[in-house]
């Protein structure tokens, strides 16, 4: 489509943003549903953020994503909410519904979809997480909503695990939620009884792939699913040893997908084919 006085405008807030796929996965998306749109990264410093989504709004950008390091930061510049986003505190996704910049978080819905587009469901489950930044809390929130029998939190700062988790049990008081000591030893004992395993830290990204976030070869068994938000590289060190374990893995791009398909529904209308875009993925992923 060529662009002209209609372009709508989309985009991406986040900072850096050398590497991001989403300009790609939405771009191939507006051009198959033929939609007069364009999805722009604009990286932007943090002392600018502000002036940023102003300047979004007075050019009535019609919606964008937000990415590291705003996904919280973003919340005291947007109009309102989802009932979700007050409690996550954190937006991936914000809509322009008729003047008024509006916060979502797509983030749990793309990787339990991830999950179950893989035949993996969590009702009733056991679930260590890994981690409890703003992808943590994302996916907590959508594990809650769906039923999970138990929350497991491990977080090298554990006031942030124990805040998590306070903000969980506010949502749901009939939950069973635990934190863990972010030490071997006692992720080894938890482990046992777990389903599966979510990794949300950045430990494995590039360039630092030969890192996993548990070492220790007995962490790893086959029977559990280890998932890892991480997508540079697809195959994690974390997700082979899970694989060397015969375990079952989900990598990170899966859930990438999921979540830009329900960001894409927000700004459009039209829930897209994430099969459409993940081939291209693929190949800009390729070493
Ligand atoms: P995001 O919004 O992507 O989740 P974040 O809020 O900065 O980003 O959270 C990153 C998560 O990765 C946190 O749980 C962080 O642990 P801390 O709360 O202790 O900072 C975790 N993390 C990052 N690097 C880590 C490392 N080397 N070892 C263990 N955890 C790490």
């Amino acid at each position: 489509m060529e662009i002209n006085s209609s372009t709508g405008m989309l985009g991406l807030l986040g900072y850096p943003l050398k590497h991001t796929l989403s300009p790609l996965i939405h771009n191939s998306f507006l051009r198959h549903y033929g939609l007069n749109m364009v999805y722009l990264p604009f990286e932007v410093r943090p002392e600018e953020i502000k002036q940023a989504v102003g300047g979004l709004k007075a050019l009535s950008v019609r919606g964008f994503n937000v990415t590291i390091p705003y996904k919280e930061r973003v919340i005291s510049f947007l109009d309102e909410v989802s009932r979700e986003v007050s409690f996550i505190g954190a937006v991936n996704t914000v809509v322009n519904n008729k003047g008024k910049y509006v916060g979502y978080n797509t983030d749990g819905r793309g990787f339990t979809r991830a999950l179950t587009a893989r035949g993996i469901k969590v009702k009733n489950k056991n679930i260590l997480i890994l981690g409890a930044g703003g992808a943590a809390k994302g996916i907590a929130f959508q594990l809650v909503k769906e039923g999970v029998q138990k929350i497991c939190i491990s977080n090298r700062t554990p006031a942030r695990a124990e805040k998590l988790a306070e903000n969980l049990a506010d949502y749901s008081s009939s939950m069973y939620i635990d934190c863990i000591d972010f030490n071997e030893k006692e992720l080894l004992k938890t482990v046992e009884d777990i389903d599966v395993i979510i990794n949300t830290t950045s430990v494995g990204m590039h360039p630092h792939t030969k890192e996993a976030i548990v070492e220790n070869p007995y962490f790893y068994h086959k029977n559990r699913v280890y998932c890892d938000i991480v997508y540079n590289p697809l195959k994690t060190r974390f997700l082979e040893y899970a694989e060397d374990a015969g375990a079952k893995t989900v990598n990170g791009l899966d859930m990438l997908l999921y979540q830009a398909c329900y960001a894409f529904e927000l700004w459009t209308g039209i829930y897209p084919d994430a099969n459409l875009v993940e081939h291209k993925c693929k190949i800009a992923l390729k070493p």
